[in-house]
């Protein structure tokens, strides 16, 4: 067979393509991987990883040259309130309970009314669609028809995402508390109608608010479903010294905020939980969170917003626990994951130099990871180019952000990704693949 032929039969069997320009990503938490002049291979969906020339293999694919343009992965918000995103921003003067009381309970309501929700998901789903996420982990509300009118919006973007119903039977308004037996009756039939739609992009995660709004039995009976189903959870824990006081009061036959989870078989059933904020998890918690391998989607924006704190994220990072970075938006005032980053990196200098010098503050490096690997692991192989990795990647468009220090080639790769940390928006964001599909 002449070399075209088998060439030609290459492409029939297996999609793919190159992208050819700047490439930056994690290798891991300190080691950063920059090229200014670099060929990333995609096929069937997957990185064939990063060159400097065209592999002899690879001969065949289309190139696509973005000369000027940098290529990052695509990045992973592992926790952000979907319902939330119309008050963004509003309400930061208070705390976390008075907040949830003030603004968050009512808005999560009104997304029983289907038209309202529709509307205002939409707005959520085109600025996810947009910025630079590829990958989320999502709360809805209570309401099931509004979370799978969510989760319709979600599949057609072509982002990959786990979205929860949310489930709450106590310490919430009248209006916004389910009675236990509904709760999970509601979680049954919100799977199965889930399962029936045969979502390709979108999956159901167990959502429980929050220790203090759900009842023993609520997360006993959520326990089950995620052992019967092998389902991933996600929730809320040590975020804020009051709630963790409250929960003490309580659940008086926990020793801390994690059991209460744990006990119920939340933490880590089929591997995958996720925690948001881990701000004042005591050394029991995190030995437990590490014995588990519970992720923890660090908040920075969020936990700066509300008072509750810095978590120690460097520390976690160290110590080889899973975590990613989350936008909590509304908490977090943007669903940029660029702001995630330079927030992470901002706050641990902070918390370093104000009261806690034992633990350093994060490099440019770390937070990059993990918003982009350190958070992809909950997905899979997610989050790198590394040869077997998930093809999620974000064309930069960085020009309108370059300086004299460009035009004398005195600005590598590395560089650029940084600044794109500090200054870029979803302007720059001109293109967007995931799992090797190119959304635009
Ligand atoms: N804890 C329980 N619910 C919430 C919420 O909606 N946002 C944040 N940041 N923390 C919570
Ligand atoms: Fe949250």
């Amino acid at each position: 067979m002449a070399d075209h032929d088998r060439m030609n039969d290459l492409e029939a069997e297996h999609e793919g393509f190159i992208l050819h320009g700047a490439v930056v990503y994690s290798r891991d938490a300190k080691t950063l991987e920059a090229a200014d002049d670099a060929y990333l291979i995609c096929v069937d969906g997957l990185s064939k990883g990063v060159f400097s020339g065209i592999p002899e293999e690879y001969a065949g694919l289309p190139v696509h040259d973005l000369w000027d343009k940098l290529i990052l992965p695509g990045f992973v918000d592992l926790h952000v309130h979907a319902p939330q995103y119309q008050f963004r921003s509003l309400g930061t003067d208070m705390e976390l309970l008075e907040w949830l009381d003030t603004y968050v309970f009512r808005e999560e309501a009104s997304y029983s009314d289907l038209e309202y929700a529709e509307r205002a998901y939409d707005l959520f789903v085109e600025d996810l669609y947009t910025g630079p996420t590829t990958r989320a982990c999502v709360f809805a509300t209570t309401d099931p028809d509004a979370t799978l009118g969510l989760m319709d919006m979600l599949e057609e973007t072509g982002l990959k995402t786990f979205v929860g119903k949310v489930n709450m039977d106590r310490n919430a308004p009248d209006y916004y508390v389910e009675d236990t037996e509904d709760s999970l009756a509601e979680t049954y039939a919100f799977l199965d109608a889930v399962c029936e739609s045969g979502y390709e992009n979108t999956q159901p995660i167990l959502t429980p608010r929050f220790t203090p709004a759900c009842t023993r039995k609520l997360m006993d009976g959520l326990g089950r479903i995620a052992a019967e189903r092998h389902l991933p959870v996600q929730s809320h824990l040590s975020e804020n010294r009051r709630e963790i006081e409250w929960v003490s009061e309580l659940e008086k036959d926990a020793a801390f905020y994690g059991e209460t989870y744990d006990r119920s078989g939340l933490f880590g059933s089929n591997g995958k939980c996720v925690m948001a904020h881990c701000v004042w998890s005591t050394e029991d918690e995190i030995a437990l969170l590490k014995k588990r391998g519970v992720f923890i989607a660090h908040c920075p924006d969020s936990n700066l917003n509300l008072s509750s704190g810095i978590a120690p994220a460097k520390r976690y990072l160290e110590e080889g626990m899973r975590i990613g970075l989350g936008s909590d938006v509304a908490a977090g005032s943007t669903t940029s994951m660029f702001a995630a980053v330079r927030s992470a990196i901002q706050s641990s200098k902070a918390r370093w130099r104000m009261f806690d010098e034992s633990v350093k503050p994060l490099t440019f490096p770390e937070a990059f990871y993990m918003a982009t690997k350190g958070g992809g692991a909950f997905f899979g192989q997610v989050g790198s180019f590394e040869e077997g990795y998930e093809f999620d990647a974000l064309i930069i468009d960085d020009e309108p952000l370059s300086s004299m220090l460009d035009a004398s080639g005195r600005i590598h790769a590395a560089e650029r990704a940084e600044r794109v940390m500090y200054l870029a928006d979803d302007r720059h964001i001109a293109g967007k693949y995931v799992a090797g599909r190119q959304l635009f």
